[in-house]
């Protein structure tokens, strides 16, 4: 398909690392083939952005991480060029758009390939040039945790990206701990600045970390009074270190195989700065995560685009503020025990008005692997949002091995209920109506117990 030179294009894309990774580099690739493209973010591809496109001029329309799972809602936007560039199950619905989605080449976009990667690929067909975007294939796979090979690595074909980008020298793969920033920041810090996985008690408290690491025995500090890395810790020390981290997270409630997790690959972008949030790869996704889920929508992707100094100044305040977010969330989870709800075979947090319906999906996550919740059965997490209440569902790659798809039992539970959802195996979502809750949650839990198999509960 060519595109007419000075063309408008409206690029719509998700909020999330993937989501702003996707349509960073379909915004890029457009603008180097000549086309006037715009990027929208939202939080999700409902009748009301169907409607807002419905109502543009602009003739083609470019869909990022979002619409194979919609293609019956987008059967309701008008006479149009739709271009859909998604890694989502895709909806067996006949329609007339263009899709890229590796589903639809026997691949699992859950864990194979992003929607960055699926941008990237096209990115590239349309020009060799946008290789230089490869860093984001590999941020938006991070987001997504596409990271679920053997000690944390990229499988499928990310493998072929990660490969590609060590080859072009803009990437280099480490086995480590798999804190933010390990290779090159100071201890307590790395381990402070660690968002995912959740360090409870330490991500967000350089002080605690700076406590623990003491505790170890080992001293924070080089003689000169500046702080110690990775690199400056002896064989016995670095071993201390990581036994440490492990038993302290064991301590906190995860299981020893999840502790163990924390130890795997790293991926570091060799082009940004040793104490930049952008070196490491998984902060980088973590911290476009971040703006998204705080609505700093233009910040993300301005960082996608490669903008620093001033930019970066100001994404460092947002991280900041992340963290304290999150940090509120979780006071407010362990003082309200009314807020959790634990079935056999599904548990919940009712988030009502009291956690913003950008951050339910990222609470979820966070509090998935620690007490009162257990990572045997998959965890929901509502929150309202404007008229309808929003769903976050997360499961485990052990859970899905069991026979769980998520996002059929968001899809299920929420139609039955006047609702929609969907999503992938391990990670879904769906809006309900409000006040249906506890109805959604025995249905989701009826779904669960039905296609599960060998739950010992
Ligand atoms: O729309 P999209 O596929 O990009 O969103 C998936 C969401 O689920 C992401 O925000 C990602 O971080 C999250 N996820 C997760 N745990 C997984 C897989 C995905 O939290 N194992
Ligand atoms: O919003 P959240 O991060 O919880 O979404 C998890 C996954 O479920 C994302 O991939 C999102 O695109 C998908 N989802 C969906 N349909 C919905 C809600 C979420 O496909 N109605």
């Amino acid at each position: 398909m060519a595109i007419p030179p000075g063309e408008e294009i409206l690029i719509i894309s998700h909020l999330d690392a993937d989501g702003l990774s996707a349509g960073s580099l379909m915004l890029q690739a457009l603008l180097r083939s000549g086309a006037s493209p715009q990027l929208r973010i939202v939080k999700q591809l409902d009748e009301e952005v169907v409607k807002e496109v419905s109502q543009s001029k602009l003739r083609f329309i470019v869909f990022t991480d979002m619409g194979s799972g919609q293609k019956s809602l987008l059967k309701n936007i008008g006479d149009r060029t739709l271009v859909v560039v998604d890694h989502h199950p895709p909806e067996q619905v006949e329609t007339d758009l263009l899709e890229l989605n590796p589903h639809l080449f026997g691949f699992d976009g859950s864990t194979d390939l992003s929607a960055a990667g699926t941008a990237y690929l096209l990115a590239v067909k349309m020009n060799k040039a946008n290789r230089s975007l490869i860093p984001l294939a590999i941020v938006g796979a991070l987001g997504d945790v596409q990271d679920k090979g053997e000690r944390g690595t990229l499988i499928g074909i990310n493998t072929r990206i990660v490969e590609e980008a060590e080859k072009e020298g803009v990437l280099i793969v480490k086995k480590g701990l798999k804190l933010y920033g390990f290779e090159s920041r100071p201890l307590a810090q790395c381990l402070a600045y660690t968002m995912e996985p959740y360090l409870p008690g330490l991500s967000g408290d350089e002080g605690a970390c700076y406590k623990l690491i003491k505790g170890l025995g080992i001293d924070p500090r080089k003689p000169d009074g500046s702080w110690r890395s990775q690199a400056d810790l002896s064989r016995e020390e670095l071993r201390t270190i990581i036994n440490g981290v492990i038993k302290y997270l064991i301590s906190q409630g995860l299981s020893s195989r999840d502790a163990e997790s924390v130890i795997g690959a790293i991926y570091i972008f060799t082009k940004e700065a040793a104490d930049s949030p952008l070196r490491d790869a998984r902060e980088f996704s973590s911290s476009i995560n971040a703006c998204g889920r705080l609505g700093r929508y233009g910040l993300g992707v301005s960082i996608c685009l490669g903008d620093r100094d001033n930019a970066l100044a100001e994404f460092k305040a947002v991280l900041q503020e992340y963290r304290r977010t999150i940090s509120g969330y979780l006071s407010w989870l362990h003082n309200n025990k009314d807020a959790v709800k634990i079935l056999p075979h599904v548990q919940a947090i009712y988030g009502g008005t009291q956690v913003d319906e950008k951050m339910i999906g990222t609470l979820v996550s966070i509090a998935f692997p620690s007490k009162p919740f257990t990572m045997d059965r998959p965890i929901v997490g509502f929150a309202m949002s404007s008229g309808v209440m929003k769903v976050s569902a997360r499961g485990t790659a052990d859970l899905v091995r069991r026979g769980l798809n998520l996002g059929r039992v968001m899809k299920e539970a929420a139609e039955r209920l006047g609702g929609t959802g969907g999503g992938h195996n391990i990670a879904a979502g769906a809006q309900i109506p409000l006040g249906k809750e506890d109805e959604f949650l025995s249905l989701a839990e009826s779904l669960i117990s039905k296609t599960m198999v060998g739950v010992k509960l």
